[in-house]
């Protein structure tokens, strides 16, 4: 199965948008989609994490590669676009469905959105040179099957000292044990995990400085299992004549197993979450 199927090939966007606009006739906020747009471990408050590097380094021209339904770009728009609104948010994704999806989201969230989505694969950016003076990857390298030509894509589109985030699933060291299917991968074929050396190594040689590492594997865990608590508690169940939005909309019915995995994968060290800040080095 091709990436764009597994994301999206589960979804009905109309389905999802009526109910949207329903549940929520004002326009949503950015905590309510979360459980369709916020598609990585850990949630909205992953994302308000990446938020706080944005507010301090402050950049004007933001790349988000593999920008999904949109969670993060809506959270920065919110955020700096609105205090600043010379600052530029641009989402790719490969897979169409979910900028379309992206994008009628931004309209029902804010009529005069100004985020800009294009379809494209990460490995070719249709980007003219030092376009860019910061680049966000969350949960997106994962799917990379070629992580060191994606980085020299981002090296070619960045401005010399632009900054690069990234919020990812790296490898563990147990990958023998790791589950499928997973909110990325349905299976193996479709997961591109590399270690915390071969990215730091790729980000070397690709002219990046590793300025910050953070793990936040635990952190991660914890999360995922107050999820599970949620999402499976009886006692939470909505009795709202418009049910709420759930990740099994975007995903089908898999996520009940790609969640219990994310535990196990988390607890075996299969996986790892790790957040990086890199600088672009000056020739
Ligand atoms: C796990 S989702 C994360 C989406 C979003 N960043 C988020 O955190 O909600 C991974 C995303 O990466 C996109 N993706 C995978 N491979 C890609 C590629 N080669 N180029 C661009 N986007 C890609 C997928 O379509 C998907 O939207």
């Amino acid at each position: 199965m091709d990436i764009d199927n597994h994301y999206s090939g589960q979804m009905d966007e109309d389905a999802l948008l009526a109910q949207l606009r329903e549940r929520y006739p004002r326009g949503p906020t950015v905590y309510q989609l979360a459980p369709i747009d916020q598609l990585h471990i850990g949630g909205i408050k992953a994302s308000e994490k990446l938020l706080l590097q944005l507010q301090e380094i402050q950049p004007k021209k933001i790349l988000e590669v593999g920008s999904g339904v949109g969670g993060l770009m809506r959270l920065i728009s919110t955020h700096i676009q609105e205090k600043d609104a010379s600052v530029e948010i641009t989402g790719i994704d490969i897979t169409h469905r979910f900028n379309t999806l992206n994008s009628s989201i931004s309209q029902l969230f804010k009529k005069d959105s100004a985020i800009r989505v294009a379809t494209c694969d990460a490995q070719q950016l249709p980007f003219a040179d030092n376009s860019f003076d910061c680049i966000i990857f969350q949960h997106s390298l994962l799917n990379i099957p070629n992580t060191e030509h994606c980085l020299q894509e981002c090296r070619r589109v960045l401005d010399s000292n632009g900054n690069l985030l990234l919020h990812e699933v790296l490898q563990g060291p147990h990958p023998e044990q790791m589950r499928y299917p997973v909110p990325w991968a349905r299976a193996a074929e479709q997961s591109h995990l590399i270690t915390l050396t071969e990215l730091t190594n790729l980000l070397t040689s690709s002219g990046f400085t590793l300025d910050h590492t953070d793990h936040w594997s635990e952190e991660a865990l914890a999360w995922r299992k107050r999820q599970a608590n949620k999402e499976t508690n009886p006692e939470n169940r909505s009795t709202d004549r418009i049910p709420p939005i759930s990740p099994t909309q975007i995903l089908g019915d898999d996520f009940n197993k790609m969640a219990p995995n994310l535990i196990a994968n988390l607890s075996s060290g299969s996986i790892e979450v790790w957040q990086l800040s890199c600088r672009l080095r000056t020739a």
